[in-house]
């Protein structure tokens, strides 16, 4: 109870079904604040195959709101990309940014806002700590997977390619003001996406409810975020249309978002985004989900108690006793295995010669260094190898 925690709201997130028809309001109240520019961040196509478009750009239009229009953010983006971005909205002076797609375009919406509130400082000069931000251009974030909870949190992740170092960048300016969470929006993510995106969200949850900065909040989120997702995932990727399983995965992932904005991760983002800088084509929440198990393995006997509160829905009978670590990770394996991710590291290309490097490299990340200090146990350099390992 001497733990001062963080309980953290800090965007207005319009969610539900039909919640996009929101934006109308938002654009009227951005007008009413003189706002007529807007630049947008998106990437190639989800903004408009989930229909996000055909509802924003007649009311960009309605609105009479000038708009440039950057689609080139890819998953995993990076600095350069978030430059690109600045470079080609710049042009026409925005005073707002709209972002719309996933994490991906979300984050590098937030960092594009920042840029072009700080003229002459660069992506780079973020992600290395040479610049701090405390102002940015408001934004708008149009979420389009039921995963990320970037939508309403103070977090943008993107990678400094020749660094391999992908971590994330937080600052209070960087809330979306506004934020769209419309489960329909969301029926034309492929099957994989469905399962991945969720599984990032479990991640969240579950790593804020076990780091250093955890709370009885975040714990409590956690509960009914993780089951959630037990009870509804499977649901979702038997029939991709069931709108009600993606509403309830959707605040899951909210929850998610929520969660490690008050209490932040700790080991599996940083070591997932350290396979991912070197890999750029593996899918997030695929890499967490691979390296989940054996996280849960090793933080067990540090965090047990909490573990076996939040875990309940898919391991029942755990009581939290250290013991039970192997028990904890391998029904967590299974659970996982029958949602359908039975890979490891081995099978998207990794190897235990590439260990030293992915451990080299994670430690140099700075970003990446403050998460794991955040760990229930303290983490060494043999214990990022051994999980690496285990996760081949
Ligand atoms: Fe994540």
């Amino acid at each position: 109870m001497k733990k001062v925690v963080e309980l953290r709201c800090g965007s207005v997130d319009y969610f539900g079904i039909g919640a996009i028809n929101r934006f109308e309001g938002i654009m009227e109240q951005y007008r009413k604040r003189g706002i007529t520019r807007a630049g947008i961040v998106t990437g190639k196509n989800s903004y408009r195959l989930s229909g996000a478009w055909d509802v924003v750009k007649p009311v960009l239009d309605k609105t009479t709101m000038e708009y440039i229009h950057f689609d080139g953010i890819t998953p995993n983006p990076t600095v350069d990309q978030i430059d690109e971005a600045v470079n080609l909205l710049k042009d026409i002076e925005p005073q707002l940014i709209i972002g719309i797609g996933g994490g991906s375009a979300i984050d590098a919406s937030k960092v594009v806002a920042v840029l072009l509130k700080n003229t002459g400082k660069t992506a780079r000069d973020i992600y290395t700590g040479r610049f701090k931000p405390f102002e940015a251009l408001p934004t708008v974030s149009i979420n389009l997977t039921h995963g990320t909870g970037s939508e309403v949190d103070r977090y943008a992740v993107a990678t400094i390619p020749e660094e391999y170092d992908k971590s994330g960048a937080a600052a209070d300016c960087m809330y979306p003001e506004y934020a769209i969470d419309d489960p329909g929006l969301m029926l034309s993510l492929p099957g994989k996406e469905v399962l991945y995106t969720s599984l990032d969200a479990l991640n969240h949850l579950v790593e804020a409810a076990t780091t250093k900065l955890s709370s009885p909040y975040t714990v409590m989120l956690a509960k009914e975020g993780i089951s959630l997702i037990h009870r509804w995932l499977p649901r979702a990727l038997n029939d991709p249309a069931d709108l009600e399983a993606r509403y309830w995965l959707l605040y899951a992932s909210v929850l998610g978002g929520i969660a490690i904005d008050c209490a932040v991760v700790h080991i599996t983002h940083p070591l997932e985004h350290t396979l991912s800088a070197f890999r750029p084509e593996l899918e997030h929440g695929f890499g967490l989900t691979i390296l989940l198990p054996s996280v849960i393995r090793a933080i067990y006997p540090a965090a047990g108690r909490t573990l076996s509160e939040i875990l309940k829905p898919v391991v029942p009978n755990l009581k939290g006793t250290p013991e039970e670590a192997e028990e904890a990770a391998s029904a967590l394996k299974d659970w996982i295995g029958g949602l359908g991710v039975t890979q490891g590291l081995s099978d998207v290309g990794f190897s235990e010669d590439d260990l030293p490097e992915l451990l080299k490299y994670l430690r140099k990340s700075q970003g990446e260094s403050g998460s794991l200090s955040l760990a229930p146990l303290p983490v060494t350099d043999e214990l990022i190898i051994r999980i690496y390992r285990e996760s081949l």
